[in-house]
């Protein structure tokens, strides 16, 4: 866990309150910190046609992404759950592509956190050097 860790974590809770998540009930807030100490943060948006539906961790990246952020230092997710929800497959190379190896803290609403490197979460991971 970082310094930047806790601040990322209540902010990720608390956009948590907006998801949009009819469907699964499944409420996900996450944030992410640029290298320059600048912060976004995103929640689910389901979709009735539920392949639409986007993560928390990709809205948060989009919107850092069109604000013209490019050097994201961390990224946090916080759902309900005992065990700690680590980020889809989708999400995991999104992450890997826009913020590279940075510390995923994981965090759930009981106040249990544990930090992981996107390596770890996506060892072997396809990017755009291979296209070069
Ligand atoms: N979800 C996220 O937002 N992030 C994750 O890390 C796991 C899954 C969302 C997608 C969908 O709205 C709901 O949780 C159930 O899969």
């Amino acid at each position: 866990m970082s310094n930047n860790s806790e601040d990322l974590i209540k902010l990720a809770k608390e956009v948590r309150k907006n998801s949009f998540a009819p469907y699964s009930k499944f409420m996900v807030g996450s944030a992410v910190i640029t290298k320059e100490g600048k912060t976004y943060a995103g929640c689910n948006v389901e979709s009735a046609s539920y392949g639409l539906t986007v993560c928390a961790e990709r809205v948060a990246i989009w919107k850092a992404i069109s604000e013209g952020e490019r050097d994201l230092a961390e990224i946090v997710v916080v759902a309900d759950t005992e065990q700690l929800t680590p980020p889809c497959g989708v999400c995991r190379q999104i992450i890997w592509e826009f913020c590279g190896d940075v510390p995923v803290t994981l965090a759930n609403l009981h106040g249990d956190v544990e930090t992981v490197t996107m390596r770890e979460l996506l060892p072997r991971a396809f990017d755009t050097k291979f296209l070069k």
